[in-house]
């Protein structure tokens, strides 16, 4: 079975050639560089470099698979959740190849997809496991028992982890997105330790995560005012200083929730996917702490962290074998959730 899979919920126009869950070919083309003056993605910007670029990567990504339209089984497409004129030009090139083409189509939730992208590795991890999901819109742990059978346990009550770390690199004057940035910044850090960010956990018990006090935490610190603060002139010391602090904090409560859900639900997998994925400390810090549960944690390869449609046609071929089907009916749903 061969599946097209189609991507443009955000800032990424990606597709590619799935060929029973193997990766032929895997086109991103991002248009983060347009957003980055900006200090965050502008939806119109979006849209307009997909329409320019949609058919471009297409055409490569055939051509890198060396596969011919005409050899597609099922066009799989993300629906949701993302920018509503973002997701409808992946959607309209999805719905012309499948009526043009007589091909089926099935819609694939984008939050679910960076869930199951560590299928796309050699070592797959199996069902049940905790599902932990760290982008830039969603901070949520499930209990997955199958890639259509995923019970929420937990989620974000106000910012999600990659949106803390876009935030903070803002009040800090680091560039965007402000994941790589902090990441960078935190391993010049010499002062390891020096300043102490608060840990939300909502409750010992809880599975919630909330990163909105830490932003502030920050903000305060930087302006000088609140407990610990320094008020000085922020400089390249001092900035990487506060960015290993951030980080330690917020992974702290991550990895601690996840092997948190994974004692609760008796499961000793835990599988993660999502942009901050991307980040070597998180999987160094969850691996660790996981391992010391004896749980093993598994992560997408780092090409399959950020947005990308390799992940979309490998959930869309697996729902479509569990007998999933969507038609030309099919809409963009932008607040889809999963819960
Ligand atoms: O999954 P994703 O590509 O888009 C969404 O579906 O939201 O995630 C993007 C998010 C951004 O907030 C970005 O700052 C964060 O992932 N991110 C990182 C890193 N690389 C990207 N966060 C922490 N460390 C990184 N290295
Ligand atoms: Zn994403």
């Amino acid at each position: 079975m061969r599946t097209l899979g189609i991507e443009t919920s955000c800032d990424e126009t990606s597709v590619a050639v799935i060929d029973k869950g193997r990766v032929l070919s895997n086109v991103v083309s991002s248009s983060v560089e347009l957003h980055k003056r900006y200090g965050g993605v502008v939806p119109e910007i979006a849209s307009r470099y997909h329409v320019e670029y949609i058919l471009e990567v297409l055409e490569e990504a055939l051509e890198e698979s060396g596969k011919g339209l005409e050899s597609i089984d099922l066009v799989a497409v993300t629906n949701g959740p993302g920018l509503v004129g973002a997701l409808l030009i992946g959607l309209s090139l999805a719905k012309s190849i499948s009526y043009s083409m007589g091909t089926p189509i099935i819609g694939v939730n984008h939050i679910l997809a960076h869930l199951y992208s560590s299928f796309l590795s050699r070592d797959k991890p199996r069902f049940p496991f905790i599902g932990l999901v760290v982008s830039g819109g969603h901070t949520s742990l499930f209990r997955c028992d199958d890639f259509d059978k995923q019970k929420f346990l937990g989620q974000t009550q106000d910012d999600a982890v990659g949106e803390a770390y876009d935030k903070v690199a803002k009040i800090l004057g680091l560039g965007y997105p402000g994941g790589p940035e902090i990441e960078k910044c935190a391993r010049r850090s010499k002062g390891k330790n020096t300043i102490s960010f608060p840990r939300s956990y909502m409750g010992k018990d809880s599975l919630d995560f909330s990163f909105s006090g830490i932003k502030t935490a920050v903000l305060y610190y930087v302006r000088g005012k609140g407990p610990g603060a320094r008020g000085q002139e922020l400089n390249r010391g001092s900035v990487a200083d506060i960015c290993y602090a951030f980080q330690e904090a917020v992974l702290d409560v991550v990895a601690d929730k996840a092997c948190l859900a994974a004692q609760k639900s008796n499961l000793k997998t835990i599988v993660v996917g999502g942009g901050v994925t991307a980040n070597s400390r998180l999987r160094e810090k969850l691996s660790e702490r996981a391992a010391f549960f004896g749980i093993k944690v598994y992560f997408p390869e780092f090409e399959y962290s950020l947005d990308n449609a390799a992940m979309i046609g490998l959930l869309g071929e697996k729902l479509y074998k569990k007998g999933h089907r969507s038609d030309l009916y099919l809409t963009v749903e932008p607040n889809l959730s999963v819960k």
